[in-house]
């Protein structure tokens, strides 16, 4: 059993863990505690036995486009529907918040297909906005993400 539910900061240490484990493995960026702390309020973790088993979060990038961040679950609890649960907590506060669309950049694009999401060419983003944050990746200059998006209303 699990529940999904807001971070607090007694979670961050794991949720640290978690996302850069991933982010050693070049499947999402990698967050600094710091960047966690100052962000704990877009932060979304699922929990089981006191354990960080996902995270995900959810980031503003202007009026009418919200991206997920930050989507994990731990490797022993795959294909529980976690993750995709961990997505429709983002989708239902995006809508919410009354931002029209949610982004996602990604390789999980079957993952991300099976939670109603679609591939757009990256070039029709705000761009800017969106590679603030990728200024330290090493695959800044040749991003092979794919750019996913859902209409949340
Ligand atoms: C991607 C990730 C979050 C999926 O989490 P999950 O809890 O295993 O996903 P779910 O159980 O909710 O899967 C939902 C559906 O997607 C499918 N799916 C999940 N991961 C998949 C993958 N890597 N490839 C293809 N299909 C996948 C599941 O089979 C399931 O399909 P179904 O509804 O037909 O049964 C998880 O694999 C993960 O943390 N990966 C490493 C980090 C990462 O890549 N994060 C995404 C960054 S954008």
């Amino acid at each position: 059993m699990y529940q999904i539910r807001r971070a607090t900061m007694s979670d961050t240490n794991l949720m640290y863990n978690l996302i850069n484990k991933y982010a050693d493995e070049g499947k999402l960026l990698h967050r600094t505690l710091n960047s966690i702390y100052e962000n704990l309020q877009c932060f979304y973790i699922a929990e089981s036995n006191g354990e960080v088993i996902g995270t995900v979060s959810l980031h503003i990038l202007d009026k009418e486009l919200a991206e997920v961040r930050s989507l994990t679950v731990s490797s022993n609890h795959f294909g529980m529907g976690i993750g995709s649960e961990l997505v429709k907590v983002v989708v239902d506060e995006t809508k919410k918040l009354g931002v029209k669309t949610l982004l996602s950049l990604t390789y999980q694009v079957e993952f991300f297909n099976k939670c109603g999401f679609k591939s757009i060419e990256k070039s029709s983003l705000p761009m800017p906005k969106i590679w603030r944050d990728c200024l330290h990746c090493s695959k800044y200059s040749n991003c092979d993400e794919i750019a996913m998006v859902i209409d949340v209303f």
